[in-house]
């Protein structure tokens, strides 16, 4: 898929098929996170690849939006570091939302696509994980082929209008 064409056509899909996704697929999105940017290039984040059924449907149970976690074929929980104050937990979450987006467009651009969920219980998400004290999960995102309709390019997408969000110049 042409870049353009990825972007338009990524969404969040929340029900999966289950055909599964191949390894070597799911690592050129992981490797698509692991290139991101990051402030300093401090990359602040590892990625836990899960696959296993159980686990899926216990870490759609941390939070009331991660629901579709439980059907996805993978989902990249992304775990890490406790920040230390308001600064570095700002620079984290645009860190994250990097690696996510690029991931998200790595998928879309092999027609995978993907769903953001956020966390809320991080002493389960610890069960499940297994990640060591002073990390935490901050975001997962579900990974596989849609359920219903493929990914294809989105010509009016649930977005405000071009002119009311670009300004030119001055706002
Ligand atoms: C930071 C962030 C957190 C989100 N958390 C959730 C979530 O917990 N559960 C969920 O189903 N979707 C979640 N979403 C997905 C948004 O609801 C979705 O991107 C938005 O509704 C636009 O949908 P679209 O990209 O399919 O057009 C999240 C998105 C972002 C960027």
């Amino acid at each position: 898929m042409e870049t353009w064409d990825a972007i338009r056509s990524r969404r969040d899909v929340r029900q999966f098929s289950e055909r599964p996704i191949a390894d070597a697929h799911l690592e050129r999105v992981l490797d698509a996170g692991r290139r991101a940017p990051s402030a300093g290039n401090l990359q602040p984040w590892d990625f836990v690849v899960v696959r296993d059924r159980d686990q899926l449907q216990a870490l759609a149970g941390v939070w009331q939006g991660a629901g579709h976690v439980a059907g996805a074929q993978a989902v990249i929980a992304l775990v890490s570091s406790v920040p230390g104050d308001e600064m570095q937990r700002s620079i984290l979450a645009f860190d994250l939302g990097q690696a996510t987006m690029v991931m998200a467009l790595a998928a879309a651009d092999l027609g995978i696509a993907s769903a953001h969920s956020a966390v809320e219980d991080q002493a389960k998400a610890q069960g499940v994980l297994a990640f060591p004290d002073g990390k935490f999960l901050a975001f997962m995102l579900s990974v596989g082929y849609p359920a219903g309709r493929p990914l294809a390019v989105i010509d009016r997408p649930d977005r405000r209008p071009y002119a009311d969000v670009v300004h030119q110049g001055r706002w």
